[in-house]
């Protein structure tokens, strides 16, 4: 897709709106060494990107806002030497056409330029407290300006956190997220589809994690949106699992959460399916007590129903579940209230999904959980974790099961993005029937 700098003018534009006075900075994030000199993968960071849509290190949005509203962004030199090791530079001469700003400077006269940029504003806006480097940058910058009252300039008086601002824009994903959205999920669901369709006992699990990368990069989404969990029999249990270097047993379940990441944003789907192929009569059991949760969760993602009200349908559901398989003891409000369900199911049943897999946003509005609206996006993955242990019964010893999906509330109900991944019983052993491999 073309890159279209207007779309990220009008968030600039709107964030100016939101300050009404004052400066705004937005950093990107830095590079992380891995070792000696070779660094990790570089992941711009999400306030930034949202801003401005450019993805070189070293680079920072500066706001000002007021009656001649400013977007200004610094960024790295031209540098032809830099440029035949590293790779292009779009520079500070290129950028405020290609990236729609007002004036771009060389992020080496950051500090200088700030100096003069933050004199006699009234509010300073960045991400407090969000990074210790640039937190001592930014107060440091503001004693100097401060020093200099004699001379007439005064510092800000105000200092907010921008992130307040900018999770509650986020939050609400525009046309043009929801479009990207759609494309890295269905990338990702392609790849639950292969995995299943590849998985064979006796295999080692990252080699299906191979697999999943495989797919992701080539549609174009060259990186996983959080590590890819491939967990095998009881490594299911273990919900942030990522060694993946087991081997497959025939009788065991797989529980797979992986998801890419496409144009900054990340899908998150988990599906669990039996190794061989075949559910056997145990997993099948609490299987469809975790598909019935999940159901009862989206259904109930809907706008104007509460954050809280798909996790206590699903809940409801598993604890329900729980005590038919003699997991738990007492009615299902007994259960509730005792919380003795949190042995088998410890987590939420969602979070926010955008540029971050848990994206921003608050959860509650004056303690009160908050509505669903259009526009939002989560992800509904209810599970059931069953250990080893002298009261559970021993065939359900060392099943793990998550089905999540991601869901966009709309304006009269909600939209799957992720339906394309099989998760009935039928559909799942239809696709990894041998003859179908
Ligand atoms: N993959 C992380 C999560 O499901 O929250
Ligand atoms: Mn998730
Ligand atoms: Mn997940």
């Amino acid at each position: 897709m073309n890159f279209d700098p207007s779309i990220y003018a009008r968030r600039r534009a709107r964030l100016l709106e939101k300050m009404q006075r004052g400066i705004a900075i937005i950093p990107t994030a830095p590079e992380v060494a891995r070792n000696a000199d070779t660094h990790y993968g570089y992941r711009h960071d999400s306030n930034f990107y949202y801003l401005s849509g450019f993805t070189e290190p070293e680079a920072v949005v500066v706001l000002i806002a007021g009656d001649a509203p400013q977007s200004i962004l610094f960024c790295r030199d031209k540098d032809m030497e830099r440029e035949i090791w590293d790779g292009y530079r779009v520079g500070p001469d290129a950028a405020p056409e290609r990236f729609g700003f007002d004036a771009a400077y060389p992020i080496a006269q950051l500090d200088e330029k700030l100096a003069e940029l933050i004199g006699n504003q009234p509010a300073l806006f960045y991400p407090l407290g969000g990074d210790a480097t640039w937190d001592g940058r930014i107060l440091k910058l503001r004693g100097e300006v401060q020093a200099k009252v004699r001379s007439g300039i005064c510092a800000p008086d105000e200092i907010h956190d921008v992130r307040a601002l900018l999770n509650e824009m986020r939050l609400f994903k525009d046309a043009h997220e929801l479009d990207i959205m759609r494309r890295a999920a269905a990338i990702s669901t392609a790849a639950h589809r292969r995995a299943m369709q590849f998985t064979r006992p006796d295999q080692f699990e990252y080699q299906v994690e191979a697999e999943l990368l495989h797919e992701f990069c080539r549609h174009g989404a060259r990186h996983p949106a959080y590590t890819s969990i491939v967990a095998g029999g009881a490594n299911a249990c273990v919900l942030h699992y990522v060694d993946n270097n087991a081997q497959l047993r025939d009788a065991d379940l797989l529980l797979i959460d992986a998801g890419c990441e496409l144009g900054g944003y990340a899908s998150d789907i988990t599906r669990t399916f039996p190794v061989n192929g075949k559910f056997s009569a145990a997993q099948k059991d609490v299987y469809e007590i975790v598909l019935a949760a999940q159901t009862a969760a989206i259904a109930a993602a809907q706008p104007n129903r509460k954050w809280d009200e798909p996790h206590n349908a699903a809940l409801r559901v598993l604890t329900q579940g729980f005590i038919d398989l003699k997991l738990c003891h007492g009615s299902v409000d007994e259960v509730l209230e005792k919380e003795s369900y949190k042995k088998f199911y410890m987590h939420r049943t969602g979070h926010w999904l955008g540029m971050d897999v848990h994206d921003v946003g608050d959860y509650k509005i004056a303690g009160n959980w908050r509505p669903l609206q259009p526009g939002m996006v989560l992800t509904v993955e209810p599970g059931c974790y069953i250990r080893p242990a002298a009261d559970v019964p021993l065939y359900l010893w060392n099943i793990g099961i998550r089905i999540e999906d991601d869901v966009v509330i709309t304006e009269h109900g909600n939209e799957m993005l992720t339906d394309a991944a099989p998760k009935t019983v039928a559909d799942i052993e239809e696709l990894m029937r041998k003859d179908q491999r």
